[in-house]
Formats: structure tokens, C-alpha cells, sequence
């Protein structure tokens, strides 16, 4: 793999926890769990491969229409993670931020959002970007309403400082998994010029080889934004 020509930021929307889980016959939340391990591998591939943004699709803003059962053990794993995650995330200088309402979230989840975004807002190696009750059409919608509200008429150059994180750079690679073909409502806004890559295997099952497949993909990609050579 080329050292030169790495991506800056890569988005992955992590699918296939469920459907891991079924085939072994477990319940659906021992696939989010065996996931979290696959979040953890990843978050090595990108300090190895000295990648700078990493956004995850954790939660949609769909998802809130899942099963009782389900959501609620989402949010409890994700809480409980982010806590036990602290002092690995400390020790490696990573950055947790949230993209997505955290408003929104039952007390605790948020308590422990905002705590780990405090906790390392002043790190720099990685920046962990947890897409987490996050829907792109929402976040355009808001965005055009602050912008009314501040009476601006948006352009390209200052609608970016609506979003929600105007200062993460647009996505170079977006990884989803499990073989669905398509966005679900992830960066709408920001996925205009990037690198798509598919792959077939369930989110638990992601690892160094196929982290390494998409970079290769990626790297043998001309990105023309429009453009010709
Ligand atoms: C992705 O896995 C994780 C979340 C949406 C939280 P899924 O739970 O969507 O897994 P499948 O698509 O049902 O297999
Ligand atoms: C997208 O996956 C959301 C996350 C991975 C968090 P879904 O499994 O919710 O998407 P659809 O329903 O297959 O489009
Ligand atoms: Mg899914």
C-alpha cells in the first residue's frame, strides 16, 4: 500500500450488526457488542495509517424506530463504552466528537457525550466524530433555519459554518459495509466529491484487510471534482 495519498478523513457507516447476530443466533445486541470491537480495531488502523478524521454512523435518527428492546440497549452500551474508553482514548491523544442531536438523547447518554467530549477536547492525534442520532437532511434543515434566523442568504463558502461541525474537512473515502448500497441519510451535505466504497462483509467481521482493500481502492481513484487531467 502506497504511504503517500492517504485518505484525511474517512466515513464509515458500520452495517451489519443484526444481521451478524441472527446468523449465529443471537440476539441482535450481541451484534452492536461484537462491534465495538470492530470500532476499536479500526480506530488502530487509523492511528497506524496516521489518518486524522474518523466518522462513525453509531445511531440514525431512524433508528429511534427500532424495537424498544433494541434502542435502549444501544443506548446503554454506548454509555458504558464511552466510559470504559477513557484512559485508551487519553493515552493515544484522541479527539470524541459528536455529530447529531445530543439533545435529544436520554439524560445519562447525553451526560456521558458531553463528558467524554470534555474530557478530550484537547487532543490531536485522531478525531473520533460520532455520528449519533444524526440525520443529514436535518442537519441541512437546521442549518438553512440558522442561517434565516441570522437573516444571511447562504452561499456555498459560508453555509459550512451552519453545519454542525464546520470545521471537519468533507470526507475523502466513505466505507459501508454488509453490502447495502446506499447513504441512509449519512453527510449528505459533505459526500458530494467522496471516494464510495462497498464492501460485502458485516460490520463485527471488518478488519485489516478490507480496511486495507478500501485504501488501495481509494488511492487508485483520480478524483477529477469536475474537472479534466
Ligand atoms: C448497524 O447494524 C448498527 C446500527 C444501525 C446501530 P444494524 O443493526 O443495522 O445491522 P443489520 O443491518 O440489521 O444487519
Ligand atoms: C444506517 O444503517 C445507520 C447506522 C449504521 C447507524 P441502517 O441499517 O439503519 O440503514 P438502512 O435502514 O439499512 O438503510
Ligand atoms: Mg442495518
Amino acid at each position: 500500500m502506497a504511504k503517500e495519498n492517504i485518505p484525511t478523513h474517512i466515513a464509515i457507516i458500520m452495517d451489519g450488526n443484526g444481521r451478524w447476530a441472527q446468523e449465529k443466533n443471537l440476539p441482535r445486541l450481541q451484534g452492536h457488542l461484537a462491534g465495538v470491537n470492530a470500532v476499536r480495531r479500526v480506530t488502530e488502523y487509523c492511528q497506524e495509517f496516521k489518518i486524522k478524521y474518523l466518522t462513525l454512523y453509531a445511531f440514525s435518527r431512524e433508528n429511534w424506530d427500532r424495537p424498544k428492546e433494541e434502542v435502549e440497549g444501544l443506548m446503554s452500551l454506548f454509555s458504558k463504552v464511552i466510559r470504559e474508553e477513557i484512559n485508551e482514548l487519553k493515552k493515544n491523544r484522541i479527539r470524541v466528537r459528536f455529530l447529531g442531536k445530543i439533545n435529544e438523547l436520554p439524560p445519562d447518554v447525553k451526560k456521558s457525550a458531553l463528558w467524554i467530549q470534555e474530557q478530550t477536547k484537547n487532543l490531536e492525534k485522531l478525531n473520533l466524530i460520532l455520528a449519533f442520532n444524526y440525520s443529514g437532511r436535518s442537519e441541512i434543515i437546521e442549518a438553512a433555519n440558522k442561517a434565516i434566523e441570522m437573516g444571511k442568504k447562504i452561499t456555498e463558502e459560508t453555509f459550512r459554518n451552519f453545519l454542525f461541525l464546520p470545521d471537519v474537512p468533507d470526507p475523502d473515502l466513505f466505507i459501508r459495509t454488509s453490502g447495502e448500497l446506499r447513504i441512509s441519510n449519512f453527510l449528505l451535505y459533505q459526500i458530494a466529491y467522496t471516494e464510495l466504497f462497498f464492501t460485502e462483509e458485516l460490520w463485527p467481521d471488518f478488519n485489516k484487510d478490507q480496511f486495507m482493500k478500501a485504501i488501495r481502492s481509494y488511492q487508485k481513484r483520480e478524483r477529477r471534482f469536475g474537472t479534466i487531467q
